[in-house]
């Protein structure tokens, strides 16, 4: 266990197709009461305890964690605790403007921003909010300049959606010194209708780009990167590729995701997940959490990519779960 990812809120500004379809997550749409999300210093306490047993980075995510009021003073609590080596958080974007500069102040290390496409029509559509891009290429401008870098660029590509926006995204970030990352398109939860046929391959996104910005492969950094990183051979930079579909990596797993109601998830497309709130609120002790953690750490058996590999070989089969987790609960 080496990562742990942090779901601040369930609650999202946006209605990016993929992750949250506007025909769920509707007005009705019943989100998590304030009451059940774990207060920053559960939060804090659990985090120390997850570096005691090994953790060194962790990572704040959502729903979007910007729209969780205060997240400045989770990021200080969070970057006070001496084994956390790497503090980083995954946004939308739309309110990093705003607020980079606390973050940095704070002690955030580093962002991640997430964006599908350059162009207004594109993008718009898949935020199904209209939001425009040159609002969130000032949330990365306002977060370089407050030094949060390296700053890394989360695009998952869509068959016949945004495609055609690799090129462009690839070459605007290269200039820019930031790492696009090529998401493939997941079957996270069950609500996005995901089928195979709208996955790019991420070797086919690699053959595109190569095809025009020659591309070679680079060995990963540490053991467990998600990401097979490729570097541009002519000039500076590099770009990422994360094939969770097409060459699943649950064998070196080392990441824990804790959502905002404080449910320990062990994968990032299980059922179920473990309740640390009610122990946590039910008065144990840190050895007695500490222990929970562990237990359910080593009891873990999860390699879904893997299972759906095989699985999808002979498509039209694999099942999904009606209560698999949805990503803008676990964040991603
Ligand atoms: C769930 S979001 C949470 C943080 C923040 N709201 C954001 O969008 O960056 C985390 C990441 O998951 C990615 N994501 C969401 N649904 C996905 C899916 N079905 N397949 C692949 N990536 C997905 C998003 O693009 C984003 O980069
Ligand atoms: S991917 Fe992020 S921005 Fe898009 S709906 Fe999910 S949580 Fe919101």
């Amino acid at each position: 266990m080496h990562d742990l990812r942090v779901s601040v809120t369930d609650r999202c500004n946006f209605r990016c197709t993929y992750c949250m379809p506007r025909d769920v997550y509707g007005r009705d749409y019943a989100f998590m009461p304030r009451a059940e999300l774990l207060t920053f210093e559960e939060i804090t306490r659990l985090a120390r305890l997850f570096a005691e047993l090994g953790v060194r980075k962790v990572r704040l995510t959502g729903g979007e964690p910007l729209l969780r009021r205060d997240l400045p003073v989770l990021v200080r609590m969070l970057a006070d605790l001496p084994a956390i080596e790497d503090l980083t958080l995954t946004t939308n974007g739309s309110l990093l403007s705003r607020h980079a500069a606390a973050l940095a102040d704070a002690g955030l290390d580093r962002v991640s921003v997430s964006l599908d496409s350059l162009d207004d029509a594109t993008f718009g559509r898949m935020n199904d909010v209209g939001f425009p891009v040159a609002a969130v290429l000032d949330g990365i401008t306002a977060a370089e300049r407050a030094g949060l870098r390296p700053i890394k660029i989360n695009m998952v590509v869509r068959r016949g959606i945004n495609e055609h926006s690799v090129l462009p995204m690839a070459r605007h970030f290269r200039e820019r010194g930031h790492i696009l990352r090529l998401i493939e398109y997941m079957d996270v939860g069950h609500t996005n209708g995901w089928r195979l046929d709208d996955v790019v391959p991420a070797s086919e996104i690699v053959a595109r780009i190569d095809a025009v910005m020659p591309l070679v492969e680079v060995a990963p950094q540490y053991p467990g990167e998600v990401a097979n990183r490729w570097a541009y051979r002519d000039a500076g930079g590099e770009v990422g590729v994360i094939a969770s579909v097409t060459q699943p990596f649950c064998g070196d797993c080392t990441r824990a995701r804790l959502t905002a109601d404080g449910q320990l998830y062990t994968c990032l497309f299980a059922s179920t997940g473990h309740d640390l709130r009610e122990t946590l609120r039910g008065g144990a002790t840190d050895d007695e959490l500490s222990a929970t953690i562990a237990a359910v750490w080593r009891a873990r058996e999860d390699r879904y990519s893997e299972l759906r590999s095989l699985a999808t070989r002979q498509l039209p089969v694999i099942d999904v779960d009606p209560n698999r987790v949805e990503m803008s609960r676990i964040g991603g």
